[in-house]
């Protein structure tokens, strides 16, 4: 009894990729997200849900530093990726975010070939030596984007001439090419049918065998199917975390039941 530790310190401490300690983030007098502590694990979905404006955009750009992009955001406590600072002075965010990639809710492909969107990370980070390298980096992202079969005979058409599925498996494709360690996603789906959604979710698993990935989504069915561990957020607050099957079957929180069961949202 002598060595018992808090709980949630003996789960996974090995598999943690992500920590935030005590963040907060202002918009201007707005404070957005307060108090956020979680740690976000290796090989894993996490799912944040929570009703609209509840700051899991916010969260979300935290982890890497796109909300330094936003003048009026101000950011206080920690994130640390493998341990380290990523708001450390020495941090460069353009290299950070090669490591931390990032899928937002609208496929936004650059107005480029399918082959340079996809080209563009890689080229800007060194990571190839020669054409055939790049090419064999474009091939190998485009495969795990799962569109290679759909694009491979037209790599030099626009990515922007591709239907919406496609072009947010593109988006996928470019994201992972810089072989990042993490994958945030801002609900990739929500512009998608369900068979281009269906096909994302399937890519969401398997890329959880190399990545972390977070994904932001206001579909309980799809936080559900694609994630093993779920955040609530509730006006900035990060109400409850844990595995998805506990969060929607015994939540904890008044509020996280009353969102999952639909009273409020
Ligand atoms: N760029 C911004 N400028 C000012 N306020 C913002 C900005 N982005 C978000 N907010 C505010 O921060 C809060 C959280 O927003 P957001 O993170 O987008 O929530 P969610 O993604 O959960 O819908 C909201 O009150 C929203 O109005
Ligand atoms: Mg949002």
């Amino acid at each position: 009894m002598n060595d018992m530790r808090p709980l949630e310190r003996i789960v996974d401490t090995d598999n943690v990729k992500i920590t935030a300690k005590n963040v907060q983030v202002y918009y201007g007098d707005t404070h957005a997200i307060k108090d956020v502590d979680v740690d976000i694990l290796a090989n894993t979905v996490t799912a944040f849900i929570g009703p609209s404006g509840c700051g899991k955009s916010t969260f979300l750009r935290c982890i890497n530093r796109m909300n330094d992009t936003i003048d009026i955001a101000r950011i206080e406590g920690n994130i640390l990726l493998d341990g380290e600072d990523i708001y450390d002075k020495r941090v460069d965010p353009v290299q950070l975010r090669a490591r931390v990639g990032m899928v937002f809710q609208k496929p936004n492909p650059f107005p480029k070939s399918i082959y340079d969107n996809v080209a563009y990370g890689p080229k800007i980070h060194g990571l190839a030596r020669n054409k055939a390298e790049l090419d064999e980096i474009v091939e190998k992202a485009l495969r795990r984007g799962a569109i290679w079969d759909e694009v491979k005979d037209r790599l030099h058409a626009s990515g922007t001439g591709l239907s919406g599925g496609q072009q947010q498996r593109l988006c996928i494709a470019r994201a992972v090419a810089t072989e990042p360690e993490v994958l945030l996603m801002d609900e990739p789906c929500s512009a998608l049918d369900p068979i281009a959604t269906a096909q994302v979710e399937e890519l969401i698993d398997e890329l959880k065998e190399t990545y972390s990935v977070v994904i932001v989504t206001h579909s309980m069915q799809q936080a559900a199917r694609v994630s093993q561990k779920t955040a609530f957020f509730h006006l900035g607050n990060l109400v409850e975390y844990g595995d998805t099957g506990d969060i929607f079957n015994t939540p904890q929180d008044q509020r996280t039941e009353s969102y999952i069961t639909g009273r409020i949202g």
